[in-house]
C-alpha cells in the first residue's frame, strides 16, 4: 500500500529575499518528497510566505506601499526562487490567507474554550511619534551591561546579554530615534505549561531527533512560561476575535499557515482538508502521515508552542519534527561583507541549481549539525565526482553508442548482469538513508557504486574493442547504459533535471524506483547531449563579488549598522524630490531635547522642518547653512508643529550626526539628480 504523506517547511518570512541559508531546508525537504514520489507514495508539499508582524508592516511604510503589495511582490519573487532551484510544492500559500484567518480563530477559541488563554497586563515600550509599540528588536539604545551603544531591545551584540528592552540606557526608537515611552496594555497569554505532560510524552515517543529531545530538557527543566500571543495595533496581522485593535501575534498563525496552505490545495483539488488533517479526535482521517521540516533556530516554536496548541484544540499534531542545523560559507556564518550572504537569485545567475542540490545533498544528515559550504570543496565534489564519475559514465558510453553502434542497446551478458545486480542490491540501503534523512550517505553510495561501473568500463576498454569487436562493444556499453539508468533513478530525487536529461538520451519515460529493476535491452537510444557542465572558479568568484555589500568587502565598521532595506526600483527613486536649501533660522523646540525646528529657503518656496539634530548642532551654527532637503515628503503634524519634510543626515545619533551639506555655490531650490 502506498504511503500517504503531508510534509511542510518552515514558512519563509515576507519580509526578504530567500539566500543558500534557507535553501538548506527547501532542498532537503523537496529532496525527501521527491524521493517519496519516486516510490510511489503519495506525498504533498505545503509551504506559504509568513507575512505578518512589525517588520514587514515597517518595511512597506519604507516603501510607501501597502503590506498586501509589499507580501505580493515577495510572494512573486520568492516563488520564482523557488521555482528556479526546482523546488516543487504542491501548494505555497501565504499566512494572509481566509483560510489562516479561519482556522487562526478557530483554534484560539478552542484554546479558549478550554481555558488556556488568559489575559494580563503588560508594560511596553510605546513610540509616540510613530504611533505603535515597539518590538524589541524596534528599540536600541545602551547596552546596560557593556554600555556599548545603539543595542537591540533584546540582545546586545556586543556581549552577548539579553535583557528585557526596559533595562536599556537611553533606549530610542529604531525607526524615527525618539525616546520610547512605556505604556500598559492588556495582552493574551496561552498557558503552554498546562501541556507540559503531554508535550514530554510526545517527545518521548519520538516526535524529534534525540538532539533535539536533550536541548528540549533543557527548556522543560527552565520551566514553561505563559506565551504572549497579541501585540497592539497598528500591526499587519489578524485581529484577535472581539477585540479591535489587538492582534495575533505573527508566530500564533505562522505555523497555523501550514493547515491554511493544504486547506486551500484541496478546496481547490476536490479533496476533504479534514481528511488530510483532522480537526478533532473523533474524526479518523485517511491514515495521512505529518512532518515539519525546520531550522535549529525556531525549535522553541514547533517541538513546544505549535504542538501544544494543537493538542489543547484536538487538532492532529504532526507524527514527526525533522531539525537541520544552520548553513555556514567557508566556515563562517554568512556575511555579507565577505559575499557570502548569497541570495538565491545571485547564485542562480552565476551557478546551476543542480550544483546545489547535489552539494547540499552530500552534506546532509539527521542531525542538527551545522552544514558548511566550502567553495573549493563545492567546486571539487561537482567537477570531479558529479561530472567527472556520473556524468562521465553516460557521456563515454551514450556518445560511443550513438556515433558507432546505431544507437542501439544489445543485452547484457553475465558480467553485465553482475554489475548491475550489484547496483541494484543497494536500492534498499538507499531508501532508508532517504527515508532517514542521511543524504549525505545516499551520496556516498552511489559515488562508490559509479566507480564500480567505471572500473568495469575500464575492464573491458570498448574504446579498444569497437575497432574490432562492435558487437562486444555493444554488449558492454549496453551493460553502462544500465547502471547510468540504475544511478540515474537513485539521484533523481536530488537531480530531477539532470534525470530528465538521462531519461531523454536513453529514450524513457519517468524512471523511479519501480523502474529500478527493468533492465534495457534490444533498444534504441536517442542522441547524446551533455548532462551537466563543469563549474569554473571564475563563476564562484563573480557570484561572491555580486554578493559582496556596497563597502566594498570591508567588514562594515559598526556591527550594529542597519540591515539594508528591501531593495527599490529607479521608479520608486523617481517619487523622491531632493532640493537644495539654504537655512534661514533655527530655534530650539520647547520639550523636545533632540529637535531643531529649521526655516528654509527652497527657491522662493518656504519650509519648517523639525529635524532630530539637536545634540549635535547649536541653532545659531546653523544659519546660512546648504542643506539637502526631502522636498515632497508628505508634511506631517508632530507635537510641536507640522514638519514640510526632512533634511539628509548620517550619524549614530548623540553628538555623531552629520548633516549633509552642499557647496554654497548651489542654488536653494535646485533640484538633485
Ligand atoms: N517565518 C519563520 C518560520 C515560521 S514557520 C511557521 C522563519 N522564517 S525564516 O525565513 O527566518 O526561516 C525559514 C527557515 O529557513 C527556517 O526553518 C530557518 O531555520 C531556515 N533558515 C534560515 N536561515 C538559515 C541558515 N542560514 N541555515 C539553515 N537554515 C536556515 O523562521
Ligand atoms: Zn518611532
Amino acid at each position: 500500500m502506498p504511503r500517504k504523506i503531508v510534509v511542510t517547511s518552515a514558512l519563509p518570512y515576507a519580509n526578504g529575499p530567500i539566500h543558500l541559508g534557507h535553501l538548506v531546508e527547501y532542498l532537503q525537504t523537496d529532496i525527501w518528497v521527491r524521493f517519496q514520489k519516486l516510490c510511489g507514495n503519495q506525498c504533498f508539499y505545503f509551504c506559504a510566505d509568513d507575512t505578518h508582524g512589525t517588520p514587514v508592516m515597517i518595511s512597506a511604510r519604507a516603501a510607501g506601499i501597502t503590506p498586501q503589495e509589499l507580501i505580493n511582490n515577495v510572494h512573486k519573487e520568492h516563488k520564482a526562487d523557488f521555482d528556479a532551484f526546482h523546488i516543487e510544492f504542491d501548494n505555497y500559500y501565504s499566512t494572509h490567507s481566509p483560510e489562516n484567518r479561519y482556522f487562526s480563530e478557530l483554534i484560539f477559541n478552542r484554546l479558549n474554550a478550554a481555558g488556556s488563554i488568559v489575559r494580563r497586563d503588560v508594560e511596553q515600550a510605546y513610540c509616540e511619534s510613530c504611533k505603535m509599540s515597539l518590538p524589541d528588536r524596534f528599540i536600541r539604545g545602551t547596552c546596560p551591561k557593556c554600555h556599548a551603544e545603539h543595542q537591540y531591545g533584546d540582545s546586545c551584540e556586543a556581549c552577548g546579554t539579553t535583557y528585557r528592552p526596559s533595562e536599556l540606557i537611553n533606549p530610542y526608537c529604531a525607526t524615527c530615534r525618539s525616546t520610547p515611552v512605556l505604556k500598559t496594555s492588556e495582552h493574551y497569554f496561552f498557558r503552554l505549561g498546562d501541556y507540559e505532560r503531554q508535550l514530554k510524552d510526545m517527545i518521548a515517543a519520538g516526535y524529534t531527533q534525540a538532539s533535539v529531545a536533550n536541548k528540549l530538557d533543557e527548556w522543560f527543566n527552565a520551566g514553561l512560561k505563559d506565551w504572549d500571543i497579541s501585540r497592539d495595533g497598528p500591526y499587519f496581522g489578524f485581529n484577535i476575535p472581539g477585540e479591535e485593535n489587538k492582534f495575533f501575534y505573527v508566530w500564533l498563525d505562522a505555523p497555523i499557515g501550514y493547515m491554511a496552505s493544504a486547506k486551500n490545495y484541496c478546496d481547490s483539488h476536490g479533496l476533504d482538508f479534514e481528511r488530510l488533517w483532522p480537526l478533532s479526535s473523533e474524526q479518523a482521517g485517511d491514515g495521512y502521515e505529518l512532518y515539519h521540516f525546520i531550522g535549529k533556530d525556531i525549535m522553541y516554536f514547533h517541538a513546544l508552542f505549535w504542538p501544544a496548541m494543537l493538542i489543547g484544540s484536538g487538532i492532529k499534531v504532526a507524527n514527526k519534527l525533522f531539525v537541520h542545523g544552520f548553513l555556514t560559507v567557508n566556515g563562517e556564518k554568512m556575511s555579507k561583507s565577505r559575499g557570502t550572504f548569497i541570495k538565491a537569485s545571485t547564485y542562480i545567475k552565476h551557478l546551476d541549481p543542480e550544483y546545489l542540490r547535489y552539494y547540499y545533498a552530500s552534506k546532509l544528515s539527521d542531525t542538527i549539525d551545522d552544514i558548511d559550504l566550502k567553495t573549493e570543496d563545492f567546486i571539487n565534489k561537482i567537477n570531479s565526482d558529479l561530472v567527472g564519475k556520473l556524468a562521465n559514465l553516460a557521456s563515454r558510453s551514450g556518445k560511443m553508442l550513438t556515433k558507432k553502434l546505431d544507437s542501439q542497446l544489445g543485452r547484457l551478458d553475465e558480467g553485465g548482469h553482475e554489475l548491475i545486480k550489484i547496483l541494484v542490491a543497494a536500492a534498499q540501503k538507499i531508501s532508508s538513508d532517504y527515508e532517514s534523512l542521511k543524504y549525505a550517505s545516499v551520496i556516498r553510495t552511489v559515488t562508490a557504486l559509479a566507480d564500480q561501473a567505471n572500473r568495469y568500463v575500464e575492464q573491458n576498454q570498448p574504446w579498444v574493442t569497437i575497432k574490432t569487436d562492435p558487437e562486444k562493444t555493444r554488449t558492454v556499453l549496453t551493460a553502462v547504459i544500465n547502471a547510468v539508468r540504475v544511478l540515474t533513478i537513485y539521484l533523481k530525487a536530488v537531480l530531477p533535471k539532470y534525470a530528465e536529461r538521462v531519461e531523454k538520451f536513453m529514450n524513457v519515460e519517468n524512471l523511479d524506483f519501480s523502474s529500478l529493476e527493468t533492465v534495457l535491452e534490444d533498444h534504441r537510444i536517442n542522441d547524446f547531449e551533455r548532462l551537466v557542465e563543469r563549474i569554473e572558479q571564475e563563476q564562484v568568484n563573480a557570484m561572491i563579488e555580486e554578493s559582496k555589500d556596497s563597502q566594498g568587502g570591508k567588514p562594515s565598521a559598526t556591527p550594529s549598522a542597519e540591515p539594508l532595506k528591501p531593495e527599490c526600483t529607479i521608479e520608486d527613486f523617481a517619487k523622491i524630490d531632493l532640493r537644495i536649501a539654504k537655512v534661514t533660522k533655527a530655534e530650539k523646540v520647547e520639550g523636545a531635547d533632540k529637535l531643531l525646528r529649521l526655516f528654509l529657503d527652497v527657491g522662493g518656496m518656504e519650509k519648517t522642518v523639525m529635524a532630530g539634530i539637536a545634540t549635535a548642532y547649536k541653532p545659531e551654527d546653523l544659519t546660512g547653512k546648504i542643506v539637502v532637503l526631502l522636498a515632497n515628503l508628505k508634511p506631517r503634524q508632530m507635537k510641536f508643529g507640522l514638519s514640510e519634510g526632512m533634511i539628509l543626515a548620517s550619524g549614530e545619533g548623540g553628538k555623531d550626526i552629520f548633516m549633509l551639506t552642499a557647496d554654497s555655490g548651489a542654488k536653494p531650490g535646485q533640484t538633485i539628480h
